[in-house]
């Protein structure tokens, strides 16, 4: 098992540059999530790493091997690394245990050597009595699992992913972050995995590398992109959130045509203002603590099941909250709020939205 380096990457199609300068340290074991819009560079990044294409500058290494440079790059096949893509690229002729054989008869290993890597690959992936299935006869999610046993019975370095829910239903996909975070720490095995959907990024990542037009925006783990996001790019695209544009002075930050709030942080001048919704308390009562406590109305109140989504009106700027539904609030009902301090982020102005992907 090994460790993962990449160094000033570019990767260029013609006048499109994909990827400019990427700089990213993988440790052994660890699972970087790649997470971004559609186009910011993802799937070229993977497809460096596995050496499916060819870089127009900086390094990739594998453990302390150079594996792509300027002008030289190691062919896939003696990479070690395992792949897993969102359409499972299984054959639909063959059975279970013939497909995750499959590439370990190509590399002409004993018999019963690729018989026992395969028993422990479908093992590990729950499908131990599906080997002489054909995999027409599974689910999706059954196939998904094929393919990630026979990325796994080549007993890669790295493993790579690349969206490999995101054929799957709804319920399906949920599902199966679980077991691949689960399968992935019982391997322990250094993994890449690309996705633009955040929930599944923040559930299955170790650390998010949230990716913008070829740059990386900002890295950590999923507590610290979700609590304390550096732009408002950031802000935006991991969790929801209500923004406002506002001033900053002396510990306090007015809201454009909104309320004064006092907030932590030191920032001063024209900001952005970055609260989420569960950070906003309610009330029936005006709450003890004065500390930016505010009088709310109701526009809109949707129940989600899990939450109640609500729509607040204060001092002319709309505030979304979500609550419990045992607290349900009816639209036009009045109420108090309070937003303590420090969960309010102040960003500079200046971060360029991103139009939604
Ligand atoms: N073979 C190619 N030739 C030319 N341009 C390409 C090629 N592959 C990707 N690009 C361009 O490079 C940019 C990054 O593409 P990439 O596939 O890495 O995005 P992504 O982040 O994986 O997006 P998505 O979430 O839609 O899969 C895009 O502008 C894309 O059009
Ligand atoms: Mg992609």
């Amino acid at each position: 098992m090994s460790g993962l380096s990449i160094r000033k990457l570019y990767k260029a199609y013609g006048a499109v540059t994909a990827v400019k300068g990427v700089d990213l340290e993988i440790g052994e074991g660890e699972l970087v999530v790649l997470l971004g819009p559609s186009g910011c560079g993802k799937t070229t990044t993977l497809r460096c790493i596995a050496g499916l294409e060819d870089i127009t500058d900086g390094s990739i290494s594998i453990g302390d091997r150079v594996v792509s440079e300027k002008g030289r790059s190691l062919p896939p096949e003696q990479r070690e690394i395992g792949m897993v893509f969102q359409s499972y690229a299984i054959w639909p002729h063959m059975t279970v245990a013939e497909n995750v054989a499959f590439g370990l008869k190509l590399k002409n290993l004993p018999k019963p050597e690729i018989e026992s890597r395969v028993r422990s690959a479908l093992e590990l992936v729950g499908l131990t009595g599906y080997s002489s299935r054909h995999v027409s006869q599974l689910s999706g999610g059954q196939q998904q699992r094929v393919a990630l046993a026979r990325a796994m019975a080549l007993e890669p370095r790295i493993l790579l992913f690349d969206e490999p829910l995101s054929n799957l239903d709804a319920k399906l996909r949920e599902k199966m972050r679980f077991e691949l975070r689960q399968i992935q720490q019982r391997l322990g095995i250094t993994s890449v995995y690309v996705t633009h959907d955040q929930q599944e990024a923040m559930v299955i990542a170790d650390r998010i590398v949230l990716m913008r037009n070829g740059v990386i925006e900002q890295m950590g783990a999923p507590e610290d992109l979700y609590h304390r996001p550096k732009t408002l790019f950031a802000a935006e695209f991991v969790g929801l959130a209500n923004i406002y544009s506002g001033e900053a002075r002396g510990g306090e930050v007015r809201i454009a045509n909104g309320p004064v709030l006092k907030s932590s942080g030191a920032a001063s001048g024209a900001v952005d203002i970055v609260f989420r919704p569960e950070q906003v308390r309610v009330s029936s009562e005006q709450p003890a603590d004065a500390t930016n406590a505010l009088r709310a109305t109701v526009k809109e109140s949707y129940f989600l099941g899990n939450i109640e989504d609500l729509i607040l009106t204060v001092e002319g700027i709309d505030i979304r909250t979500q609550l419990s539904p045992a607290e349900h609030r009816a639209s036009g009902s009045s109420l108090w709020i309070s937003i303590p301090p420090e969960a309010i982020i102040l960003l500079p102005r200046g971060g360029q939205m991103e139009e939604a992907a």
